[in-house]
């Protein structure tokens, strides 16, 4: 990153993203603030100027595999040295970089800047100070408004899905997890801004937005809440289906429910964490509901929209867990019938009450229920992909698919959908007969309709078949 040796123009920019889709945004927007400066994406560390690794603290394994990832791209620099080239350089963002970015420096001192999630907006300038930016380390200060503020609203993308952040950060402090400390508190970005950045996306033909933030249905940046960014939103033009992600159950308000019953463009399929299904486990999680509350939020959802699909985060192993706590948490899972889930082993994360409690549960024992969770998981996934056998789905085509002739999107409820089918409908809404039911995916036949007999969103010719 030195001024003599970085190439003036053409520079390449490789980043490698872990953890939740707020990364995801988070490495885009990088890519977007960095590109005046010259640097142009790769997709070969070896080759980049500028390796950035965006990391996730969650779990102790997701963290671990920054000091791994940080070795390889050692002997890569040092390769890189040897044959002549112009230096490397070694930014760490993220989550990890926010929790022990003093330890990153010492543990890999391949590293020149590690920078937390609220000041990626002063990577130009971190960079541009050449040899000065080496050994520095910025993430301290939480100032999410000051972020967004500085990161233009002009987005490149290519693609016809998009994440858009909302909210970021979590006052909720449930006593297992780091994100509080690595992303600060909850702030909510003005309307006014999210509406600009959409209008951009479908100007680029984006159809779709996953609206994010890590309490994303705490969105209070405008009137009525998260339902009332959905309601603006809905409105732009070419923009047909709006995702939130994640939900915490005791922000489901009733605005929200109610906007799920009236929105076409809100899609039927909400992530709800419910983590465990045992009272006492909620209590020490500090999630503040119960197992009973949690089902009764469910009712009152698939009331306002019977289709809905659910999903679910679950951590098994948490201290204290008994076998009835978690035979609980599968009872739970029996009477919500899940349509996807994550499952995760309980993970001591330094700095945590949780990891300080007693009744540490054995990582066998983990194992073991970590199978069990799963195997009734997976087969109600099955159960719901095999369900939509003989549906229409309208289907939002992404990509070509992998075999030649195939084309892939996605059903109103997340799940991949495979077609044999042109490549002009890539970017378009077409109504799909499901054939078949996998595990992971679905396959269909495309309904050829009548154009004249489709009911297009005003204005949304491109949703209409040709
Ligand atoms: N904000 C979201 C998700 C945060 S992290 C929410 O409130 O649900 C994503 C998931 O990781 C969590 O839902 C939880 O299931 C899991 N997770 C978080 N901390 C963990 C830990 N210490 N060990 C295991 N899983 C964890
Ligand atoms: Fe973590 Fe709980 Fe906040 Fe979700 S709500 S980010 S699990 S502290
Ligand atoms: Fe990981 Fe940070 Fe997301 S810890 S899950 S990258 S908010």
């Amino acid at each position: 990153m030195t001024g003599e040796t970085l190439p003036k123009a053409g520079k390449r920019l490789f980043i490698k993203t872990y953890g939740c889709q707020m990364n995801v945004y988070d490495s885009e927007r990088m890519a977007d603030i960095l590109r005046p400066l010259g640097y142009g994406m790769t997709d070969a560390p070896e080759d980049a100027d500028l390796v950035v690794l965006n990391t996730c603290h969650i779990r102790e394994k997701a963290a671990e595999k920054v000091y791994s990832e940080l070795g390889r791209i050692k002997e890569m620099r040092a390769a890189r040295t040897e044959a002549g080239g112009a230096r490397m350089g070694v930014v760490v963002a993220g989550c990890v970089a926010q929790a022990e970015g003093e330890e990153i420096m010492r543990r890999a001192p391949v590293v020149d800047l590690v920078v937390g999630p609220q000041a990626y907006h002063k990577l130009p300038e971190l960079i541009a100070r050449t040899t000065r930016a080496l050994g520095e380390r910025l993430s301290a200060d939480f100032a999410p408004e000051a972020k967004f503020d500085a990161l233009p609203i002009a987005r490149q993308v290519d693609g016809v899905t998009a994440f858009l952040t909302v909210q970021e950060g979590c006052d909720k402090f449930c006593t297992f997890c780091v994100v509080p400390y690595t992303r600060g508190g909850e702030y909510s970005r003005p309307t006014a801004d999210i509406e600009a950045e959409a209008r951009g996306l479908a100007a680029q033909g984006v159809r779709e937005v996953t609206l994010l933030g890590q309490n994303v249905n705490a969105y209070s940046g405008g009137p009525d809440g998260l339902a009332g960014l959905a309601r603006r939103l809905a409105a732009i033009e070419g923009l047909d289906r709006i995702r939130y992600t994640t939900s915490h159950p005791r922000d489901m308000d009733e605005a929200l429910i109610a906007a799920h019953g009236e929105l076409e463009a809100l899609m039927p399929y909400l992530h709800l964490p419910v983590q465990s299904g045992s009272d006492k486990i909620l209590r020490a999680m500090n999630r503040d509901h119960t197992a009973a509350t949690y089902l009764k939020l469910i009712e009152r959802i698939r009331a306002a929209r019977p289709d809905m699909a659910l999903s679910c985060d679950f951590i098994v192993g948490f201290p204290g867990e008994t076998e009835a706590d978690f035979q609980d948490t599968l009872n739970l899972i029996e009477e919500v019938n899940f349509a996807s889930a994550f499952s995760f082993k309980y993970s001591r994360r330094p700095g945590t009450p949780a990891s300080a409690m007693p009744g540490q549960v054995a990582e066998e024992v983990k194992d073991e229920r970590l199978a069990r969770l799963n195997a009734l998981l997976d087969a109600q996934r099955m159960a719901f992909n095999a369900s939509q056998v003989g549906r229409t789905l309208n289907v939002l085509f992404e990509r070509p698919g992998r075999y030649p002739g195939q084309i892939l999107g996605r059903s109103p409820y997340l799940q991949a959908v495979h077609v044999d089918g042109p490549e002009r409908l890539i970017g378009q809404i077409a109504p799909v007969r499901v054939t078949q039911g996998n595990m992971n995916s679905l396959t269909g036949d495309l309904i050829l309709e009548d154009p004249r007999s489709s009911r297009p969103k005003a204005g949304s010719a491109k949703k209409v078949l040709a």
